[in-house]
């Protein structure tokens, strides 16, 4: 069974958006089907940079988790929870910390780039190194076997496999070497073109209502280099095209490429059909969406309940790592 297991967390930034969407929930709702997933919210890996500011990340984990349910992540098919309900997550971070060389996590490319890129924290800590034996123990603890994973997280995934073989050699086989499991996935650009985050303040949210979806998409740049509407536009260098492709049906697409290639059809007028069709497509998700946080504890009991059934498993492995260890 353990083989058809999969694991996969977000860190907590609160509502998701289109990005995250496209990007990561929708491959898990397809192998939600086929394999027993187990989906958490990564509150821990949030402390290495939020260490100085935690008040946000219960509210962010509860808006997180209401667009995964809200989606489809289905509590009855997937076991959906909080990495910080399950402390056997840290107990095997601890043991994994003694074994993994310093020189490995400070190699990972990640781990500079972040901290250039948010120079404005103290990243010089131990917490924020140990990032990567953090996110092994998140996936070896259930003896994982594929780990969806976006592009930038494979460096991160390749210490975990080094981290669980250097285990397996010096304790014995406790531990399969997870495999990435990359998808293809669409860029999904923000309205200024730039890719879609929520830091860039350029995002449409899952959860954003209708008018505010209108409001967005009718501010998003397009082909930049059509300055008026009788100059003919041309979809592959439009930002807002790229949407078109998830939202709006193939034959509506091709209508609106002969319409802008001819300057026949303006930019606002057609990201007014884009508007409608992501409003009509996203209505029924949001509708759930409300209807869950109508509800308070919802988000709670799911995770409550994920949890104990992550420890559960957790739990065993660490019965053989202790074996293993001899410690
Ligand atoms: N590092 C991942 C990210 O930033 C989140 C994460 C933490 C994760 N632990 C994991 C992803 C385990 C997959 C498996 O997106």
């Amino acid at each position: 069974m353990s083989n058809k297991r999969i694991v996969s967390g977000m860190r907590p930034t609160g509502k998701l958006h289109l990005g995250h969407f496209h990007g990561v929930l929708s491959n898990w709702l397809e192998l939600q089907k086929s394999y027993e997933c187990f989906f958490f919210a990564a509150d821990w890996h949030s402390l290495t940079t939020e260490y100085a500011n935690t008040d946000g990340i219960k509210d962010s984990i509860n808006e997180m988790v209401l667009d995964w349910l809200a989606f489809g992540i289905d509590p009855e098919q997937s076991v959906i929870f909080e990495q910080s309900k399950v402390p056997q997550h840290a107990e095997l971070n601890l043991i994994l910390g003694m074994i993994t060389p310093v020189s490995w996590l400070e190699r990972n490319p990640t781990y500079k780039e972040m901290q250039e890129n948010l120079s404005t924290k103290d990243l010089s800590t131990f917490g924020f190194l140990g990032y990567p034996v953090l996110m092994a123990s998140d996936i070896i603890v259930y003896k994982s076997a594929k780990v969806p994973v976006g592009q930038d997280q494979v460096p991160h995934l390749e210490i975990t496999r080094e981290i669980a073989r250097r285990f397996n050699y010096l304790y014995g086989e406790v531990f399969p070497e997870p495999q990435a499991l990359l998808t293809e996935t669409p860029k999904v650009l923000g309205l200024d073109g730039r890719k879609m985050s929520k830091s860039y303040n350029n995002a449409i949210f899952l959860s954003d209502d209708a008018e505010t979806t209108r409001k967005k998409v009718l501010s998003m740049v397009t082909d930049t280099q059509r300055v008026y509407k009788k100059d003919p536009g041309e979809p592959d260098r439009c930002v807002a095209f790229a949407l078109h492709s998830l939202y709006v049906p193939q034959e509506k697409r091709d209508e609106i490429v002969v319409g802008c290639r001819s300057a026949e059809l303006g930019c606002v007028d057609c990201k007014k059909i884009l508007a409608q069709c992501m409003i009509d497509t996203l209505a029924p998700f949001r509708a759930k969406r409300e209807e869950l946080a109508s509800k308070p504890g919802v988000v709670d009991e799911v995770l409550t309940e994920g949890s104990r059934k992550a420890e559960v498993v957790a739990k065993e492995t660490m019965n053989e790592v202790r074996a293993a260890l001899k410690v």
